[in-house]
């Protein structure tokens, strides 16, 4: 017999992107053309300066452990290159190495948590924030995130949250936003500065697109007076240095936070290796001028997508404020043919045509307030974006085959319908 899983093991929900991606590489095995819109993935190579960086370091024998917290030289380069985007005034002590951001969800929830304590998460959400959560025993209470207000967060759930639960303790806030490309504004970050500061609560601010802003420029919570002292913000290699395999990222908070981090990265992790972080500091150093260019051909390709999904009947998507992601409303068209969101993204890679499909993503992977949308990245060459959507209009036209694939998948039928205004 063997042992029995954990509550919290049973309980875990993964991120959905990475099963559609297993189930898309499956059909693309057997034949299939894929049209694969469901990964967050950067299409271009990593940044030459990065590879050659990285490779030297393996030479130089920069292969064994490391500090925890980061190698110097990563953390000094992190430092710079944060001070020169944001307008901060960060230190090389401000600064933790970490494989990616995702981590530091875990890390932040060990941090500051308690078993009990409530932590406010708009939604729809990054799907690993509730694990990491409940893996501290965390409360979520969830604020939702409005088309009609462009994805920005509601500042007044934020006041209540405060105002009301029993022991509010923790935000998680991220901008550019996935699923749906909202931004937190200049103005909603003073706001929340205003209400935070000086509170017992720390902000989570999970800011993996920070280059792909699409208006404008990026902002960080860390640049409103006092707030390095209530933040850890994230950020990450793996989307606009194109470095997703490498897994590294860092976070920025206060001296005294940043060693905890380090302290619990120790534990964890015991170090990022020091070879990818060589990597990642020459990307940081010399690679900016070919990632700003690569970020300009996402900007384009996100505004070709999102126009020619407008053309399609029934769907409604809102240009992104930033992020590589396409959120359309595809809520009528699910009440037309009696399919939840994410079986109509099944039905597009599994049911629709034999030969061709489209991987991507029903809006509630990312929590029940996404419900009623399709995430799309934009990876794929113009061509093959145009091909997703004509393929996505015109399955969505083949009633017959929608009712067979339900048939067979008859979790996909939609219970209720979605609200369409
Ligand atoms: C909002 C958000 N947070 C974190 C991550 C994780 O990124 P990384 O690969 O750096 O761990 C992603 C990746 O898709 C993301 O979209």
């Amino acid at each position: 017999m063997s042992a029995s899983f954990s509550n919290f093991a049973t309980s875990v929900k993964a991120e959905t992107a990475f099963t559609v991606l297993a189930a898309a590489k499956r059909l693309i095995a057997d034949g299939k053309d894929v049209i694969e819109l469901e990964i967050g993935d950067s299409p271009f190579s990593t940044p030459e300066v990065a590879v050659e960086a990285g490779i030297q370091a393996i030479r130089d024998g920069r292969t064994h452990y490391g500090p925890s917290i980061g190698i110097p030289e990563f953390r000094e380069a992190a430092a710079e290159y944060v001070n020169r985007e944001y307008d901060l005034s960060v230190a090389a002590e401000n600064i933790v190495a970490g494989p990616g951001a995702k981590n530091f969800e875990q890390l932040f929830c060990e941090a500051f948590l308690n078993p009990g304590d409530g932590v406010l998460v708009f939604s729809p959400h990054f799907p690993t924030y509730p694990p990491n959560i409940a893996r501290r025993g965390g409360r979520i209470v969830l604020s939702a995130l409005k088309h009609a207000h462009d994805f920005r967060p509601n500042m007044d759930d934020v006041r209540t949250f405060l105002a009301e639960d029993p022991s509010p303790k923790a935000i998680f806030l991220n901008s550019p936003h996935n699923p749906t490309g909202g931004i937190t504004l200049l103005e909603d970050l003073e706001e929340l500065a205003e209400v935070l500061r000086g509170r017992d609560v720390a902000v989570f601010s999970d800011e993996p697109y920070d280059r792909m802003v699409w208006n404008g420029r990026h902002h960080s919570l860390l640049a409103q007076p006092g707030m390095i002292e209530q933040t850890v913000a994230a950020y990450t290699f793996s989307k606009s240095f194109s470095m997703s395999g490498w897994r590294l990222g860092f976070a920025v908070s206060n001296a005294k936070t940043i060693e905890m981090l380090g302290k619990l990265t120790n534990t964890a992790l015991s170090c990022v290796p020091p070879f990818t972080q060589l990597a990642g500091a020459a990307a940081m150093r010399e690679a900016c001028d070919e990632r700003d260019r690569q970020m300009g051909e996402f900007g384009r390709k996100v505004r070709r997508l999102v126009d020619e999904l407008n053309q399609v009947e029934g769907i409604s998507c809102l240009m992104p404020g930033g992020s590589f992601y396409a959120f359309p409303k595809v809520a009528a068209v699910c009440n037309r043919l009696g399919i939840t969101s994410h079986g109509l993204a099944m039905y597009l890679l599994e049911g629709a045509d034999d030969n061709r499909g489209v991987a991507c993503l029903g809006g509630e992977c990312f929590g029940e307030a996404g419900a009623g949308f399709l995430r799309l990245s934009c990876a794929e060459p113009d061509e093959r974006l145009s091909e997703a959507v004509s393929f996505i209009a015109s399955a969505a036209e083949d009633t017959r085959r929608v009712q067979s694939y339900l048939s067979s998948r008859p979790e996909y039928r939609l219970a209720n319908q979605y609200a369409v205004a």
